[in-house]
């Protein structure tokens, strides 16, 4: 064992892929010299929008400030009841949170671990303002049935699409159908700029976006002529995405698709060889989904499966030097939301002790993959 693991070299959970194109792109930029959002950012916007067939985008700094500013812009605030999941990262409730908003969390459905709609209907009340989705892991949630929950109950729709850049469910792209959508370019993300994010959606709102997106300044630095030519209209923040990162954003968009594919190649040879094995679950996709997927999530029974999720995570690392990841540790057990819960969330509980991430991303060879599949496998018992 000690000199097999010796010969083996660790494998990260994620790990970027950024190329010469990418290091060319950021040295023309630096080279221009115009750093902050400008030209790049825009070209990048309009790269978003043309492909996703949104009406309009912002190149921001961070998924969570897309986020912020779409609760913002749609004059989301105090006294408002907000439904979200608690299986989710903490941004949409922290800047909930942030506006005076109560998050109320509503359970996900066990088949995809996105927010359930009828539990969602039934959370509605007459304070509910907005609906935040998010598509887990890359599946995205049940389009449809949310946007007519919205209009039916005139509210705020909006997608925190963070996980699914190029997913889509019965023809409609995530991120395409609220009224407003976020996407992340973090480190870890399908495609990166190292930080950042993409507000996109009604063009009203976006632009409501842009102004609070940058000071509540009423033109953007670059279309200026006089740096003293501006009013400030509302006060605002400063969340505009760097034509630095922009640069970067640019050539990972373009391998987006590629990305995407073999994402799913490996997600293919994880599903092929893992399904069956006692106790362990492989991420379901519905039909008529293009799943985007960030994540490839196994759902490990501690009553049907020889070890427990946290034991096989620290084999995994231990034994075979592979890195796994959660997704997540649910809102609702975090210290500053502790009592914020105010109904049953067994499917979200469930999956916080069930659920493991492993590596899926294009970076990795087949022989990784299959690196992968022989560790779980030993650990099930079973040789090849
Ligand atoms: C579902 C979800 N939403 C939002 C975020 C926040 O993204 P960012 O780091 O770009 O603010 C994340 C980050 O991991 C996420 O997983």
């Amino acid at each position: 064992m000690t000199t097999q693991i010796q010969n083996l070299q660790r494998m990260p959970w994620n790990q970027p892929s950024l190329g010469e194109e990418e290091i060319a792109e950021v040295v023309d930029t630096l080279r221009s010299g115009w750093l902050t959002h400008g030209p790049k950012a825009t070209r990048f916007e309009s790269a978003v929008r043309d492909e996703l067939g949104v009406q309009d985008a912002f190149a921001v700094s961070s998924c969570t400030a897309a986020l912020h500013l779409a609760l913002l812009a749609a004059g989301i605030g105090a006294g408002d009841e907000v439904i979200t999941p608690s299986l989710t990262f903490c941004a949409a409730a922290n800047v909930l949170r942030q506006v005076g908003v109560r998050p109320v969390f509503v359970d996900v459905e066990p088949a995809t671990y996105n927010l359930c709609p009828e539990q969602t209907a039934a959370a509605i009340t007459a304070a509910t303002k907005a609906i935040v989705v998010m598509h887990y892991g890359g599946h995205p949630c049940d389009l449809i049935a949310f946007r007519d929950l919205a209009d039916r109950y005139g509210l705020v729709l909006i997608e925190d699409a963070a996980h699914a850049l190029l997913a889509r469910r019965d023809g409609l792209r995530a991120g395409s159908v609220g009224d407003l959508a976020t996407f992340s370019f973090y480190a870890n993300k399908v495609i990166t700029t190292g930080e950042g994010g993409m507000l996109v959606g009604r063009p009203s709102l976006i632009e409501r976006a842009r102004l609070l997106g940058r000071h509540g300044i009423d033109a953007p630095v670059w279309q200026r002529r006089r740096s003293a030519d501006y009013e400030v209209t509302v006060p605002g923040l400063k969340y505009v995405m760097s034509d630095l990162a922009a640069a970067v954003g640019l050539r990972q968009w373009s391998k987006l698709a590629a990305f995407t594919a073999r994402r799913a190649e490996i997600a293919a040879a994880y599903t092929r060889a893992l399904s069956g094995l006692p106790g362990l679950a492989t991420p379901r996709v519905l039909p008529g989904v293009e799943h985007g997927w960030f994540l490839y999530s196994v759902f490990i029974d501690p009553e049907h499966a020889p070890l427990t999720r946290d034991q096989v995570a620290d084999r995994l690392h231990t034994e075979h030097l592979i890195a796994t990841s959660q997704h997540f540790r649910p809102v609702h057990t975090l210290q500053v939301y502790a009592g914020s819960a105010d109904r049953p969330l067994p499917v979200t509980e469930t999956a916080a002790v069930r659920q493991l991430s492993l590596p899926c991303y294009p970076a990795m060879t087949d022989q990784q993959a299959e690196r992968v599949i022989t560790a779980v496998h030993e650990l099930w018992g079973r040789r090849n």
